[in-house]
């Protein structure tokens, strides 16, 4: 059994075939209905507990549908609904839940919780996101890349806006798969150093340009995120946005990346704000390939947790 909590805590060789075994569930899918099995139904019996503290959309439907393709079921829980809200510990319900279900997939604010949820369990626990990383967007993202691409090995992305959650993954990704990751957004909202050093420590080039033009110049992927994450202060929405401004991805910007460049975001996405509609439905985006590779990388993630 395997816990998948962080790229740079998973070996650079499970990652890879945990890509490879995502295209290959994707094409052996076809044009299926969304609802139709696979053809292998590795899941089969179990029961995964997917526990959400914090909003979603593309991580409760794509984990649910994907236990379901795979032959098993879920449970989507809510945080605020159990009794973890309300003053049971963290180990104690671990230690329950792993007595009735097969797997669990928690998002959650501080990673502690995630951390300590793992070290409780008997059964395999996935990081859904918490306020550091987001490691399974990061895998669509390294597949979706790849199958326009091909080898993300060697290439520039350039990561635009806040230095947060999914940015820090994507530097976690940065050394583990070999890639270039340039950094350019205000020097208060810099990624932090222990993700910089993860990369750097693996090998990968990290550059931190805050002149957004110059930072795109020669870009293979350039990607945005939402100024405000989910759990910053709503307080600091107007300081942000002031600050980020300068970083939105625009047809301008994009014009200064390769030719061929893409263009990638976790979603939600806040039109014309951190990335303007031209952008997101232009030719160079490829946001809704990487949505439904949520689903695909995420039953290669579960399978690999199982070992099934
Ligand atoms: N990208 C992502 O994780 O989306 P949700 O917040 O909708 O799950
Ligand atoms: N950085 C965003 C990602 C949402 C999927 C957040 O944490 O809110």
């Amino acid at each position: 059994m395997n816990h998948f909590l962080d790229i740079h805590k998973t070996d650079s060789t499970s990652l890879r075939q945990m890509i490879e075994t995502a295209g290959r569930m994707k094409n052996a899918r076809h044009d299926r209905p969304k609802g139709a099995p696979d053809d292998e139904l590795p899941l089969a019996g179990r029961i995964v507990a997917l526990i959400f503290e914090k909003p979603s959309t593309r991580t409760r439907v794509s984990f649910d549908v994907g236990v379901r393709q795979m032959g098993g079921e879920t449970m989507v829980l809510s945080g605020n609904d159990m009794q973890l809200g309300h003053g049971e510990t963290i180990a104690d319900t671990a230690r329950v839940l792993s007595r009735y279900v097969d797997m669990i997939m928690i998002r959650t604010f501080d990673e502690s919780v995630l951390i300590e949820m793992a070290e409780y369990a008997d059964v395999p626990v996935i990081n859904g996101l918490t306020d550091r990383t987001h490691p399974c967007q990061i895998m669509a993202d390294i597949m979706t890349y790849e199958e326009h691409r091909g080898p993300i090995a060697g290439k520039k992305v350039v990561w635009t806006g806040d230095g947060n959650n999914v940015c820090a993954s994507f530097l976690h990704a940065a050394g583990q798969f070999g890639f270039d990751f340039t950094f350019t957004g205000p020097a208060q909202l810099d990624p932090d150093g222990d993700f910089v050093g993860f990369a750097r420590q693996q090998g990968a080039t990290v550059t931190i340009e805050r002149d957004a033009r110059a930072a795109v110049q020669g870009a293979d992927l350039v990607v945005a995120d939402t100024w405000v994450s989910m759990h910053d202060a709503q307080s600091a929405r107007e300081r942000r946005h002031n600050m980020l401004r300068p970083y939105q991805v625009n047809a301008a910007l994009m014009a200064e990346a390769k030719p061929d460049a893409l263009f990638m975001h976790c979603l939600p996405a806040h039109r014309e704000e951190e990335v303007t509609s031209e952008v997101m439905d232009g030719p160079n985006s490829v946001i809704f390939d990487e949505a439904e590779n949520r689903l695909h990388a995420q039953k290669a993630v579960m399978r690999w947790c199982l070992g099934v």
